[in-house]
């Protein structure tokens, strides 16, 4: 299955995407992981990537393209995977149509998380991030275990449940950057929807609700998935 999980900055692509992981068996590409680890690393495409992420920019077409390319050459990719962040644009939705073609395959499936723009801010704003997993956790929505109630959050209280490595916080989720990513989301990524309706695999789900019932609806869909 080759699945896109399309939504906003903070609908729950990365919250959900590891539920999919496990009941599909396929593996997550998240080219906002990729890239936070290139800048990490220092790589070329890091330097590049770099200050456009800070402040909530797009990336070049070129460099995610290239990104999504190698990735999924992979072996480990050759049974589907779930696309998070990717495509953005619509020449990378054109892209993906034309790799996916040289290997007989199409998009199957498109999940879009569905959520006003007037709730992310809080999410944004409170998240915390297990960088080399990609896990998101939430100050008030979806705590760690090493937070005691009540207490401030730092980094010395907020670790990964699995790991008990030290959390942190993403440099582009602030309230500025999150207005230039919403910005640049309704632009250029919404229409791509469009893209993929007449084939008649996008479902929509309702992401402005409890984190359980989001994902009860993202079951849903994946049952009508082959
Ligand atoms: P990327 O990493 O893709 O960021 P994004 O699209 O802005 O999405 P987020 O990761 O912020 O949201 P999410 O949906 O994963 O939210 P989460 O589940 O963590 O991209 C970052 C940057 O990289 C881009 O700005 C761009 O510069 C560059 N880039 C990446 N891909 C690119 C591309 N293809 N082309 C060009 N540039 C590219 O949830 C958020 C928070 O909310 C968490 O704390 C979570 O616990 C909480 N939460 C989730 N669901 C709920 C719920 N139902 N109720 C309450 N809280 C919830
Ligand atoms: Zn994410």
């Amino acid at each position: 299955t080759i699945m896109i999980l399309f939504g906003p900055p903070g609908a729950g692509k990365g919250t959900h995407g590891p539920k999919i992981v496990e009941s599909r068996n396929i593996p997550q590409l998240s080219t906002g992981d990729m890239l936070r680890a290139a800048v990490a690393a220092g790589t070329d495409v890091g330097k590049k990537a770099k200050a456009i992420m800070d402040s909530g920019g797009l990336v070049t077409d070129e460099i995610v393209i290239g990104i999504i390319k190698d990735e999924i050459a992979k072996p480990e990719c050759q049974n589907g995977f779930i696309l998070d962040g990717f495509p953005r644009t619509l020449a990378q939705a054109n892209a993906l149509d034309q790799m996916l073609a040289a290997r007989g395959e199409k998009v199957n499936c498109v999940i879009a998380l569905e959520v006003p723009d007037s709730v992310l801010e809080e999410r944004i704003c409170g998240r915390w991030i297990h960088k080399a997993s990609g896990r998101s956790y939430h100050v008030k929505f979806a705590p760690p275990k090493s937070l005691p109630a009540g207490a401030k959050p730092s980094a010395s209280n907020m670790k990964d449940d699995m790991t008990g490595e030290a959390l942190m916080q993403r440099s582009d989720d602030t309230a500025e950057a999150l207005k230039k990513r919403l910005s640049s989301y309704h632009a250029e990524t919404v229409p791509i929807l469009k893209h993929y309706e007449p084939a008649g695999i996008v479902t929509r789900c309702n992401a402005n609700q409890a984190m359980d019932k989001v994902w009860g609806e993202i079951e849903g869909a994946l049952n009508k998935t082959s």
